[in-house]
Formats: C-alpha cells, sequence, structure tokens
C-alpha cells in the first residue's frame, strides 16, 4: 500500500521498423506523450537527479527535446533555452555543424540565451550516434555555460552517443535503453 505503482515507460514506446529508411527501427514517442501517466513519469524522472542542482537553464534539442525540456524547465524552476534546426531562430546565433547519415546538418542558439557560469541541463528524447547532442555541448560550452548533465528518455547504446558525450566529460542519464 501508498508509494507509487510501477509503470513500463518502454512499453509504451512505439516502434516502427524501417522508418525513416531501411534498417532503422524508428522509436516514437508519441504514444508516450499521449499517455497522461506516462508524460508525467517521464517528465518527473528525467527531472529528479537534478532536483537540488541549481540548474539555471534547460536547454532542449528541436523538435522532441522541445517539448520534454520545456516541462523539464518548469518542474526545475529552471529558464529554457531552445536549440534550433539552422535558420529559425530570429536574432544573433551560433551555430555547430553535425553529421547526419548523409552529410551535415546544423543546429543554432541564441548568442545571448545563457551567461558564463550558468548551469545548464540539456535534455532531449534520444540519443543515438550522440552528433545532435555534441553539437549542443559545443554551443553552450562556447557561451561558457557549465553543462551540468546530459539526459534522455531513450537510449540506444549501441550507437555510441552516449558514451561520446561521457568522453566529454558529460554525465549522462536515460530512463529507457532499446539495444
Ligand atoms: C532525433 C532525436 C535526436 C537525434 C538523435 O532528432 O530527437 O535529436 O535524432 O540522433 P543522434 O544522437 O544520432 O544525433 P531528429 O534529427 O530526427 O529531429 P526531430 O526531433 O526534429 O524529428
Ligand atoms: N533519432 C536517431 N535515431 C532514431 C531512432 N532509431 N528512433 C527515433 N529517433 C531517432
Amino acid at each position: 500500500p501508498g508509494g507509487i505503482p510501477p509503470l513500463d515507460l518502454a512499453a509504451l514506446i512505439r516502434t516502427i521498423p524501417d522508418h525513416p529508411k531501411p534498417g532503422i527501427m524508428f522509436r516514437d514517442i508519441t504514444t508516450l506523450l499521449a499517455d497522461p501517466v506516462g508524460f508525467a513519469r517521464s517528465v518527473d524522472a528525467l527531472s529528479a537527479p537534478f532536483r537540488d542542482g541549481r540548474i539555471d537553464k534547460v536547454a532542449g534539442i528541436e523538435a522532441r527535446g522541445f517539448i520534454l525540456g520545456g516541462a523539464v524547465a518548469h518542474q526545475l524552476g529552471a529558464g529554457f533555452v531552445p536549440l534550433r534546426k539552422k535558420g529559425k531562430l530570429p536574432h544573433k546565433t551560433v551555430s555547430a555543424d553535425y553529421a547526419l547519415e548523409y552529410g551535415t546538418d546544423a543546429i543554432e542558439m541564441h548568442l545571448d540565451a545563457c551567461q558564463s557560469g550558468e548551469r545548464v541541463l540539456l535534455v532531449d528524447d534520444l540519443i543515438a550516434t550522440g552528433g545532435t547532442a555534441l553539437a549542443g555541448l559545443s554551443l553552450l560550452r562556447g557561451a561558457g555555460a557549465e553543462v551540468v548533465a546530459a539526459a534522455f528518455v531513450i537510449d540506444l547504446p549501441d550507437l555510441g552517443g552516449a558514451e561520446r558525450l561521457r568522453a566529454e566529460g558529460l554525465p549522462v542519464t536515460s530512463l529507457i535503453a532499446f539495444g
């Protein structure tokens, strides 16, 4: 009696084989987000390790990182910094390129989005190769932020992204791993 009943978050993630291309097992979080308890528990679990972490800002990566990062920022009483795909932010930006399976893309952050020494938590839905998160890390560190950790709902450990972030000295947390 009492306590919070367990919830199988992984069971709320939908897997779409061969999307967006053959061989990719796409981990679709829309089913998790649509579940009121699943969404709330995910945000709670992402936030929990950082409740006493004096986080000034949460940086969320477009697009799925906005949904989770905004909710985590609210929970932690932190501000929110959007890291956007290139060309979307209206004011002066800094930009970081990252590798995709074919070619490169870039994410951007407003130049004045965070101040030197601010404690920032990086949030996204999923880490695969880590290219996107590493680009975000470089923007934040370039602005002088102290990036405290990166938090993801899903880790795909076979793709090595979490290890790449840890090799940069960044602690990584995740709620679910898919092998
Ligand atoms: C997905 C996901 C992460 C990134 C992870 O975003 O939301 O941001 O890929 O991959 P990586 O670790 O190999 O960099 P996507 O680029 O598909 O954009 P979206 O959120 O706009 O769909
Ligand atoms: N981003 C990169 N790899 C992904 C995957 N397998 N599922 C969902 N988003 C992704």
